[in-house]
């Protein structure tokens, strides 16, 4: 390990328990306390995630680690301070937020992201730490220290979008969640989850934008090594959204325990916005489902869903299996 590195994780671990005492112990850290309460987190998973509170202060942090030896230059470097061009001292990047400490695969703290708790103005939801030498986005995967011990058991790893949905499957007794830190998914991602199940379930938000996501996951999949399911939550919910309005029990036996093969989440992904009783849409819809099966499909996975599709479309299985065959 490289002495500027453990300088770094040094300065990290500081941080988390500043951050951690504020909220917890301290007059500043009520409101974000009480947010967290009522989004329904109990005492136990704020301490167990490590969930802490930034001062609104321009320099709280930063007078707490040049108070421990930290120069500017180190606080700069770990993104947890900002030194402005205009040639003042650096200053906590920090501020305001609700701060959740990120992981790296041996679960030391390398990173933050921060919620605002009120939206004020145009600033962002969630703040992530800058790329680190200890901190690559493409390199982490939220909680993925906890739930590659829980995958052992489970026999598989949730993948979600966002790292509240994580805390909440937690909180609920799903202890195999992971989440991206809201980047793109990398083969680094993919090589991580490979090393600890060989079943990703993945289950991204109801709304539009989850749809899209789920999509573009799925297509990552190496079939062959990894074998993925989308599990769907429905009404535009986010995993976190259910959990809290329908219970653990019922995502449980609902959501993560009926999960969608690829090709028939394709299918239900094709089929969305499409009214099939338009001919149009209809076409389409063959088009693209004859496509992904054209795909990595089995003999046996082609005989499943050229029938289904046949039952939704009422083409019959010879004109569909003529098309295909066409189309291979
Ligand atoms: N994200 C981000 N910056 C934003 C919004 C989102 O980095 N401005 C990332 C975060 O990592 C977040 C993920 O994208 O965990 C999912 O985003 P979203 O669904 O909007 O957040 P939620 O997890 O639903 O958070 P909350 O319930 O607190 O709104
Ligand atoms: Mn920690
Ligand atoms: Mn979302
Ligand atoms: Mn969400
Ligand atoms: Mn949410």
């Amino acid at each position: 390990l490289p002495s500027g590195h453990r300088r770094l994780l040094e300065a990290h671990r500081y941080a988390e328990e500043f951050y951690r005492h504020l909220l917890l112990n301290t007059v500043e850290g009520e409101e974000a306390l009480n947010y967290l309460y009522g989004r329904g987190f109990t005492r136990d998973t704020i301490e167990k995630f490590g969930i802490g509170w930034s001062l609104g202060n321009r320099e709280s942090l930063v007078t707490l680690l040049k108070r421990k030896g930290f120069s500017d230059e180190e606080l700069s470097e770990s993104g947890l301070a900002i030194i402005p061009d205009n040639g003042s001292g650096a200053f906590d990047r920090f501020r305001n937020r609700v701060m959740f400490p990120l992981h790296d695969t041996n679960g030391k703290t390398v990173g933050f992201s921060g919620r605002v708790i009120q939206k004020a103005g145009n600033e962002p939801k969630y703040l992530n730490s800058p790329e680190t030498p200890i901190f690559n986005k493409s390199e982490i995967l939220y909680n993925y220290h906890n739930a590659r011990l829980a995958a052992r058991k489970s026999g598989n790893v949730i993948l979600f979008e966002g790292f509240m949905d994580v805390i909440s499957a937690d909180e609920a007794g799903i202890q195999s969640g992971v989440a991206l830190m809201g980047t793109a998914m990398s083969d680094k991602h993919l090589s991580l989850l490979g090393r600890v199940t060989n079943e990703v379930i993945i289950c991204t938000d109801g709304d539009n934008a989850g749809w899209e996501a789920a999509r573009r996951f799925s297509r990552m999949f190496p079939t062959n090594r990894l074998d993925a399911k989308v599990a769907i939550v429905p009404e535009g919910l986010d995993p976190d959204d259910y959990l809290k309005k329908y219970g653990g029990e019922a995502f449980r036996d609902r959501i993560i325990g009926q999960p969608h093969t690829l090709l028939s989440f394709a299918m239900m992904y094709a089929k969305r916005e499409k009214n099939l009783k338009n001919e149009n849409d209809l076409l389409q819809y063959i088009h693209e489902v004859l496509k992904e099966l054209a795909g990595k499909t089995t003999p046996v996975e082609r005989d499943i869903y050229l029938k289904q599709l046949s039952e939704e479309t009422g083409v019959s299985v010879d004109a569909l299996t003529s098309q295909f065959r066409k189309s291979e």
